[in-house]
């Protein structure tokens, strides 16, 4: 992967986490997409979203983009950016920390290279397809096994009730078998947090690509494993999926035939 263009969308989104924690010091109106309150968007989600995409047309104007506060297209040829530019924004608005800026590069619908900042503390994930995954510039080393009864799953409320009532999935049942579970709210932190050990498993019954583009390629590089579950298939274009992200290849089979299959 090409140095420079690594260090060109580093220094951008350093940039746009400024922006971020200069917004945190005023007031951050919020509203509600589609009537949804559980859904917020705020006027950060659009600015940064434009601060980013305006810099990266302009240094390469024959890449596309895939991005959560614009309308997408399905043409995933050539040198396609997915871009979330507040992942979290809920955690944004009602913490103010515990929120990220993900952005992916991929070509042809295959990764390169994603970023995940940890606007508020600061946390750099960077990873590269083929060459691995960097936190804060410092290389990671491959994530240790891990048996089922030791793990830790991160999920939302919200998404063990659609896995129950929409794919008829009571996940709920995994409660009695792990270690415990925890829900940080925002996506992409959840799936940086298997590659750092902390947790084993992330469950979400409707993931969109910007949520896991990035954070997957920086899992994927130290020996963790995601993909759809619910006889889904995973989308790079937006499509809400039922999702999971494991800290191995085989723990996720395990999850998959123990409380998925039907
Ligand atoms: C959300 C967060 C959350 C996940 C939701 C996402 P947003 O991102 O990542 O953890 O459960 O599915 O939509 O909407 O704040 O960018
Ligand atoms: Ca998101
Ligand atoms: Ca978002």
């Amino acid at each position: 992967m090409n140095k420079e263009i690594v260090d060109f969308t580093k220094t951008l989104v350093l940039t746009a986490g400024s922006m971020l924690r200069e917004a945190l010091i005023g007031q951050v109106y919020c509203a509600y997409k589609e009537g949804d309150q559980r859904d917020l968007l705020t006027e950060y989600d659009v600015k940064i979203q434009d601060f980013l995409i305006s810099r990266l047309r302009k240094e390469y104007p024959k890449h596309k983009f895939i991005s959560e506060e614009q309308s997408n297209n399905q043409d995933l040829s050539g040198l396609v950016w997915i871009i979330d530019p507040i992942d979290g924004t809920t955690n944004f608005v009602c913490f103010k920390k515990d929120f990220a800026i993900s952005v992916a590069l991929y070509q042809d619908g295959k990764p390169l290279f994603g970023i995940v900042y940890d606007v508020i503390k600061g946390d750099l994930y960077l990873g590269i397809t083929g060459q691995g995954a960097y936190l804060n510039n410092q290389k990671l080393s491959r994530i240790n096994e891990c048996e089922l009864k030791n793990c830790i799953l991160d999920a939302s409320l919200n998404s063990v009730q659609i896995f129950y009532n929409r794919y008829n999935r009571p996940i709920f049942n995994i409660a009695q078998d792990i270690r415990g579970h925890r829900s940080l709210g925002v996506a992409s932190l959840a799936i940086c947090k298997i590659a750092l050990g902390e947790i084993q498993i992330y469950l979400s019954a409707k993931l969109k690509a910007w949520d896991f583009a990035a954070a997957g390629i920086f899992l994927n590089e130290v020996g963790g494993y995601y993909g759809a579950v619910c006889q889904e298939s995973l989308s790079l274009t937006g499509k809400p999926t039922a999702f999971m992200a494991c800290s191995s290849k085989s723990l996720f089979h395990q999850i998959l035939l123990k409380y998925f299959k039907k």
